[in-house]
């Protein structure tokens, strides 16, 4: 018995955890193997599928990445992607070659024609964009196969031995950009694996969870809670699989929302587990005092997190393991080279150099954002922490422009308040990415009652994105937006201008600092 597993088979892809993540999706569990795993681990996982993924190089060179012929003989189902498939074809007696001219080669998105009789393409519609990225072309197709898709420029963009059931598509289907990409792999999973989609996220977490009671044994285990989804998930699965060998330090730095620190506290109160919260507020407010640059706010607060964050590990003691709530993402991009630093973004990242461990655990290593979420909510914690935007490190400080006081935080956090909750109760919020209030420094003259005041004025900010890398203004009800002025104007002290903000990112970027 035992549950069904997919093998992700690896030749150096850039979106193999994304095929991961979408074999997950489709309620089946996987796992990703490097391409020179020995044959006998394969057939000891039993599965009952395998995708072989892209990779960057051409089969035909040598050095290439290959795999034994006896894969072809076992009687497990195959799907090649890009690479995956020109390997497919080369090894059962195809040809694969550079293509000749710019014509045959493909990058984007590509108009495909599919074969609906074929078993990937069956409940599909006859054509879709499809995302390319392919140098070589399949210039002899293995024998006992057909064509199963075909594009403007190439004529075999899929190929079909429907009787091995073995596929191979030049095209990327694991990708957003893929028209029914996910169906494709649904069908390959089910009308030709016979998957029964038995796994889910409770299946993932109570693996996790054993996997982590072997790896910490009776270490102990360390972790730095910002109260953000990610440090929150990892820390509340932590707490699940080892209990009391976990320490959680959450540094309440007092640049948070109205309620968030408290919030954060419930959350955790069903685990038997150290909680311990720092109230480090008025040491983080010393140190801001009279600073109003960004960039040496968000250095501030970096070091004085560090700082705080050392004081409770030395009471600790020693640990084995220091856990971080590194999602995948966060390891695709901290390859991503030397982009021009535009905001020094400030997580937890830098600690390890600081505090005294043995090794790190990233629980979430392998999960996407929605995952991570999902598993939260398998965990227990509570939707306000799993649904949660993103939040910056460096908190409201960055969201009071200029010099940052308790006061000016103070009537922040009300601002803001008011705002998340008329945008709750509107159902705006859904399809907004992020949104929050910032406090200007700028005061102007307003008449209240019989009375002139001169008071700040804040901003309103909303903006739907994909990536965070660019973002549009968010075009929400002017009703909505009357209501969030009225109220702020009318409830918080010191507050007589409220401003929308609409400019995109770029030319502006999605916070005031
Ligand atoms: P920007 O303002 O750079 O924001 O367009 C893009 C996303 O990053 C978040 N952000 C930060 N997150 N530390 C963080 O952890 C920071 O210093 C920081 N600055 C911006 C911002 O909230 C948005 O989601």
């Amino acid at each position: 018995m035992g549950r069904q597993i997919v093998i992700v088979l690896d030749f150096g892809g850039q979106y193999n955890q994304l095929i991961a993540r979408r074999v997950r999706e489709c309620g089946v569990y996987c796992e990703v193997r490097p391409y020179t795993t020995p044959l006998a681990e394969l057939r000891a996982l039993n599965p009952i599928g395998i995708i072989f993924t892209g990779g960057p190089n051409s089969v035909y060179l040598d050095g290439a990445p290959h795999v034994g012929q006896e894969i072809f003989t076992w009687g497990v189902p195959i799907l090649g992607i890009c690479y995956g498939c020109q390997l497919m074809a080369h090894a059962l007696g195809g040809r694969v070659t550079a293509a000749q001219d710019d014509s045959a080669r493909e990058y984007g998105k590509t108009v495909t024609y599919f074969d609906r009789t074929c078993r990937l393409f069956r409940n599909l519609p006859d054509r879709g964009i499809t995302w390319m990225s392919h140098g070589d072309y399949m210039e002899k197709v293995p024998e006992g196969f057909q064509l199963a898709a075909r594009s403007d420029a190439c004529p075999n963009v899929a190929i079909a031995d429907e009787a091995r059931g073995f596929y191979g598509v030049q095209f990327h289907p694991e990708v957003n950009h893929t028209e029914h990409g996910t169906d494709m792999i649904r069908a390959f999973l089910y009308e030709v694996c016979g998957a029964a989609g038995d796994w889910t996220m409770g299946d993932y977490k109570r693996a996790a969870v054993s996997a982590l009671r072997e790896k910490v044994g009776d270490g102990k285990v360390l972790l730095a809670l910002s109260g953000g989804v990610d440090s929150s998930v990892a820390a509340a699965l932590l707490a699940e699989a080892v209990g009391e060998q976990l320490t959680c330090v959450f540094v309440d730095h007092g640049l948070m929302r109205k309620n968030e620190g408290d919030e954060v506290e419930a959350a955790f109160a069903k685990w038997a587990m150290n909680f311990v919260r720092v109230n480090a507020e008025e040491r983080f407010l010393i140190k801001l005092a009279g600073v109003d640059e960004p960039e040496r706010k968000r250095k501030i607060i970096g070091e004085e997190f560090i700082r705080v964050f050392e004081d409770e590990a030395k009471k600790v003691g020693a640990v084995d393991f220091l856990a971080q709530g590194t999602i995948y993402p966060d390891v695709i991009e901290s390859g991503a080279g030397d982009a021009a630093v535009i905001k020094s973004h400030h997580n937890v990242g830098g600690l390890p150099d600081f505090v005294d461990f043995k090794e790190i655990v990233e629980p979430l290593r392998l999960l996407f954002k929605d995952e991570v979420r999902q598993l939260g909510r398998e965990l227990g914690l509570p939707e306000y922490l799993v649904a949660r935007q993103p939040f910056p490190g460096p908190g409201l400080a960055i969201r009071v422009i200029g010099d940052v006081t308790k006061d000016k935080l103070d009537m922040l956090r009300e601002a803001d308040a008011i705002f998340r909750e008329e945008m709750a109760k509107s159902g705006e919020q859904q399809r907004l990415s992020q949104f929050f209030a910032a406090l200007t420094n700028m005061r102007s003259v307003g008449v209240m009652g019989d009375g002139r005041t001169y008071d700040y004025a804040v901003v309103l900010r909303a903006v739907t994105t994909d990536d965070f890398m660019t973002a549009d203004w968010a075009r929400i009800p002017y009703e909505l937006l009357d209501r969030v002025g009225v109220r702020i104007v009318n409830e918080v002290k010191g507050i007589n201008r409220v401003l929308y903000d609409i400019t995109s990112k770029p030319p502006a970027t999605v916070e005031l600092e």
